[in-house]
């Protein structure tokens, strides 16, 4: 049921309390994944009971009622979204409201899946792809993922680059893990022709890892790059938390997710959906509507009245900081969960 396409984006737009614009969705399809990364999974995950996450149909309606009222952005994310069944019957039809209404449909992935995917991800309208990959030596990326291989990463990235996507690699930086690689993965990626950006580990869930002791705060990180490459900052912003700079040197693009040095919240226009239909407002925090309730009683009304409630909750922003001891603000639930 398509009939609310001529009207994308006429009815009343989501706005926050704080005048921010939601333009931007979050998906997280599914919450399993088949690495176990340190910082962000436990090495034995309880995962959702297949019931409990919204059917393909469910979120499509969902979609389309967030891209009703002006989101133009939609990411699917997990977990990992590749290893749910079919995902891309959904990417297939969710691809059909590139235009009408959607400007942007993507992924984050870890890549494990890619060099299948690659092409029917740009069959059904995505023109670009973020690839997590936190170390390019093959035997840290296995430690830092528990079960990963890089070289299965790389042929997807391969296949991603064969079918005409564009790749940004996102790497969490890690203090004594992968610190020393950072400005070897920076040559790396834009070398060929991929964007890099940093994240700096958040407090989602205990995991086992010593986030206080991993902590790496990016300042550090972008002095240390500073004193070999030129860093020209990019006024371009994404909305998002991410600062952008244009590397002199490579001609490559860096950007810095930042939630522990400095926040960006001021600015945010996402809101993140979860794999049971729950939409959360803030990945720091635990203000959210459930959507799929909404759905299943009252039909699209009830999302969009559910939407307007939204609005009023999203939080000004997060509460992550670091102490001495320890890095704090964790709303208990893992990124896996709320979608990445
Ligand atoms: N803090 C920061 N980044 C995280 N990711 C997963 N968990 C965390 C966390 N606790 C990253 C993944 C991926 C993206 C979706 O989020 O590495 O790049
Ligand atoms: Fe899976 Fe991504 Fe979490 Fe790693 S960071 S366990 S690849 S969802």
């Amino acid at each position: 049921m398509n009939t609310d396409r001529s009207n994308a984006g006429s009815a009343t737009p989501l706005i926050d309390s704080y005048g921010r614009h939601v333009t931007y969705l979050r998906v997280s399809v599914t919450d399993r994944c088949d690495f176990r990364c340190t910082y962000c999974m436990a090495e034995h995950m309880q995962f959702l009971p297949k019931r409990e996450v919204l059917s393909f149909e469910e979120l499509e309606t969902i979609v389309g009622a967030f891209v009703a009222r002006g989101v133009r952005k939609v990411r699917l994310t997990g977990g990992e979204p590749l290893v749910r069944r079919d995902v891309m019957t959904l990417f297939r039809s969710l691809g059909h409201r590139l235009g009408h209404g959607l400007d942007e449909l993507t992924l984050t992935t870890n890549g494990s899946q890619l060099s299948r995917h690659a092409e029917a991800l740009a069959a059904s309208g995505v023109r670009r792809v973020n690839v997590s990959i936190d170390s390019l030596d093959a035997e840290r990326f296995a430690a830092i993922t528990r079960r990963g291989r890089l070289v299965e990463v790389l042929d997807g990235l391969a296949a991603a680059e064969a079918a005409g996507l564009a790749i940004k690699i996102n790497m969490v930086a890690l203090a004594g893990i992968n610190e020393n690689e950072i400005a070897g993965m920076l040559e790396w990626a834009h070398g060929r022709g991929y964007d890099l950006t940093l994240i700096e580990a958040m407090p989602l869930g205990e995991t086992g890892m010593d986030r206080s002791a991993a902590h790496l705060p990016l300042t550090v990180v972008r002095d240390r790059l500073q004193e070999r490459f030129t860093l020209n900052r990019l006024a371009e912003r994404t909305g998002g938390p991410a600062r952008y700079f244009q590397v002199a040197e490579t001609g490559g693009r860096l950007g810095f997710i930042t939630p522990l040095t400095h926040n960006f919240c001021e600015g945010c226009n996402r809101v993140r959906l979860t794999t049971t239909g729950r939409l959360y407002l803030c990945l720091g925090q635990e203000d959210h509507v459930d959507l799929r309730r909404a759905l299943r009683e009252d039909g699209l009304p009830g999302i969009d009245a559910a939407l307007d409630r939204a609005m009023i909750l999203k939080p000004k922003g997060h509460d992550f900081r670091i102490g001495r001891n320890s890095v704090a603000g964790d709303p208990g639930r893992h990124m896996s969960v709320t979608g990445g």
